[in-house]
């Protein structure tokens, strides 16, 4: 095994020590929370969480359920579904849009949340089939490109993994190192991963509770991720991803 020993100092918390003056130390503007929209971008609502009738199931009950699902049937996601499972992963508790760090629904490292969700919609009532980016400061959608062939796409890029490609929606997290680095230079990295345990725990929690399920992917091909959403793969690369969909009633 060579090069483990790169991976373990990433998992260890000397980055603390190590970590000199930070930009935000250095009096650097926050750098901002959301993504900006792409010119001419089309938005779209989702249904507020104040209005939501779905989720209303025991903790204890989702949690004994909880498992990696990796078997959908072919039922589209409703879009109360979608907007209630993007508002459980990254939605807001509190919003500041002046510069002020944004609260959400999962925890993250000084509230630095340095995640952009992207949505490969396959089968949701309403939504044309293509890629979507989630506001969440505006709990909407954002269109980024029609295609029928998200599917196959987004398998080929989970090198293979077929079951991808039957789930009504692919969740996909990409990161923007440099929000959670503004604050914590060297000790941000480890860091972001944790933090994006987070947000794939809350989707198994949420898709459980309205009879659906999800399976973490770890295994991607990563350029071929990064092209799917269309970043550069520096500033801003895929990290995680989720296919979600209705599942076999048990
Ligand atoms: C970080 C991470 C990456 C994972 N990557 C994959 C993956 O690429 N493909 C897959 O089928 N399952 C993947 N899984 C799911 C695990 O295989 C699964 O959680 C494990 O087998 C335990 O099963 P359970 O989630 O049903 O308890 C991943 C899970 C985690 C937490």
């Amino acid at each position: 095994m060579e090069n483990t020993h790169v991976g373990r100092e990433f998992l260890k918390a000397y980055g603390w020590s190590r970590r000199g003056t930070s930009d935000q130390q250095k009096g650097v503007p926050m750098p901002a929370i959301q993504k900006a929209l792409p010119e001419n971008a089309q938005t779209l609502n989702l249904v507020d969480p104040a209005e939501f009738k779905v989720g209303n199931v025991a903790v204890l009950d989702v949690i004994k359920k909880r498992q990696s699902r990796r078997r959908f049937t072919n039922e589209p996601l409703t879009l109360e579904e979608l907007s209630y499972l993007l508002w459980a992963t990254q939605g807001l508790r509190a919003a500041h849009r002046d510069g002020r760090p944004s609260f959400r629904t999962v925890p993250s490292a000084g509230a630095r949340h340095p995640f952009e969700t992207y949505v490969a919609v396959h089968r949701v009532e309403g939504l044309e089939p293509g890629l979507y980016r989630y506001l969440p400061l505006d709990h909407k959608l954002c269109l980024i490109y029609q295609s029928d062939s998200l599917p196959d796409v987004v398998t080929e890029a989970c090198i293979g993994q077929r079951f991808v490609a039957e789930a009504a929606a692919v969740f996909v997290w990409t990161v923007i190192p440099y929000r959670a680095e503004w604050r914590y230079a060297v000790a941000s990295h480890k860091h972001i991963a944790l933090d994006a345990g987070h947000v794939c725990q809350n989707l198994y929690i949420a898709a459980e509770s309205i009879g659906a399920g999800t399976c973490a992917i770890g295994a991607y091909d990563q350029d071929a991720m990064d092209r799917m959403v269309g970043v550069d793969g520096e500033d801003e690369f895929v990290i995680y991803a989720a296919p979600v969909g209705k599942v076999p009633k048990e």
